[in-house]
């Protein structure tokens, strides 16, 4: 199908709040909206099929226990993992990149070893290793990217040493939207004997990923930034690894036996799962995984690309208006960050959210990057497969107005 063509189907009145309200919406790399089937799908387990998973031994708890379950096959599919077993239902991937930090770097790094990561990172891929620094002796070294977000191998080369234990870092960053060569931190990460662990926030939403190609040790992501519920995240990791990690939470649900001494922790994936799971988040989920399916990633990547492309286009136009990161547009997946000479960012929000356009100002949860780029805070536009090009018309129209009705140029 041609872009024009492609670019005609109606997706948003899959989604009634995208239905219902006026709005372009373009803050997706914060949150996306979900579509009518995954709203359907969470009521649906309260309204006929909600008990506490896991656990009880009557027709309606099995029933929460098969969607539960079920939705984590579906996850497993989806990324194409190995085994179900490597699949962690978490909150977000706040939390499983906690999980990763503390029960393996905790237990794996000591003093002198080097964790390495990027300057690009969210802080949620961040501040958990250096918690671990902190508390074993470890040193966190950041990866610096180019003015146009490109970091070179030749960078991760100087920086993956036989001290280096965890190689983390994010697929697609959520500030410049480039995809990070992955692969190549992955096969050096290998080669040191370190462990690879991959941010898919923003990528996981947008493009195909499959772990056992990209060869990745531990993988997380978020339901609600791929149309699925908010407080329902994932980690995916290597069996081998997780059989030998302690749990990082510890309660219910995460242990076969306990005596007044001792226990024996429940075998993978619960073992990572203490407490009542977020059953209908999981249901969600799996509802919008096979959303996605029927989209298809096909039409997914041709669709952000062709309004990456609109956009940034239109932006490139527009005097006073500095894009952040490459001067390519197929270099952004989707978020293109920007600025607008002698307007703050906030002002930006809030002229755009007068028009109808929804963006985010601010640090985006990456000072460090917008220390090491020199430019404050920020705007970003983030685009859906969902979004069309009247949304892109209009943030352009808002757009090149700013300047003016800040004051500039009267
Ligand atoms: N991580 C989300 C963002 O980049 C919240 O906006």
């Amino acid at each position: 199908m041609v872009n024009a063509d492609l670019l005609a189907i109606d997706y948003k009145k899959d989604f009634p709040l995208l239905r219902e309200l006026d709005v372009a919406y373009l803050d997706n790399s914060a949150t996306s909206q979900r579509p009518q089937c995954v709203i359907d799908a969470e009521s649906e387990f309260y309204l006929k099929h909600n008990a506490n998973p896991l656990r009880g031994l009557y027709q309606l708890a099995m029933e929460a226990t098969d969607g539960y379950e079920n939705a984590r096959v579906a996850v497993q599919k989806f990324i194409n993992a190995k085994s179900e077993e490597e699949i962690i239902f978490t909150r977000n991937t706040s939390e499983s990149l906690n999980l990763v930090a503390y029960s393996y770097g905790l237990s794996n790094l000591q003093a002198g070893d080097e964790i390495v990561t990027t300057i690009m990172e969210h802080h949620s891929n961040m501040l958990p290793w250096r918690m671990v620094a902190e508390k074993t002796g470890a040193v966190v070294k950041y990866i610096e990217c180019e003015p146009d977000g490109s970091i070179s191998e030749a960078a991760l080369e100087a920086a993956i040493t036989p001290k280096t234990k965890i190689v983390a870092m994010a697929q697609v960053g959520n500030v410049l939207g480039r995809l990070n060569p992955v692969e190549k931190a992955i096969e050096l990460a290998h080669k040191v004997g370190a462990v690879a662990v991959i941010d898919g926030a923003q990528s996981v939403p947008h493009m195909p990923v499959d772990v056992q190609a990209l060869d990745a040790d531990f993988l997380a992501f978020s339901g609600h930034k791929m149309f699925g519920p908010m407080g329902i995240g994932v980690l995916y990791g290597k069996k081998k690894l997780l059989k030998k990690m302690p749990p990082f939470l510890y309660g219910g649900e995460m242990i076969n036996w306990v005596s007044r001494e001792t226990q024996e922790y429940a075998p993978l994936p619960h073992k990572f799962e203490a407490g009542t799971v977020n059953a209908a988040g999981a249901v969600g989920l799996h509802a919008a995984i096979d959303y996605i399916q029927s989209v298809g990633f096909e039409t997914i990547e041709a669709r952000e690309a062709a309004l990456t492309k609109i956009a940034f286009e239109g932006m490139q136009k527009i005097e006073g208006v500095h894009i952040i990161g490459s001067n390519k547009w197929e270099e952004h997946k989707g978020i293109i960050t920007f600025i607008i000479d002698g307007v703050h960012p906030h002002d930006i929000a809030a002229i755009f959210d007068a028009d109808g356009v929804n963006i985010r100002a601010g640090n985006h949860c990456a000072q460090p990057l917008l220390d090491h780029l020199g430019t404050g805070a920020t705007a970003r536009m983030s685009l859906a497969f969902y979004n069309t090009v009247a949304d892109v018309e209009r943030f352009l129209t808002s757009l090149s107005t700013i300047r003016e009705r800040m004051g500039y140029g009267r």
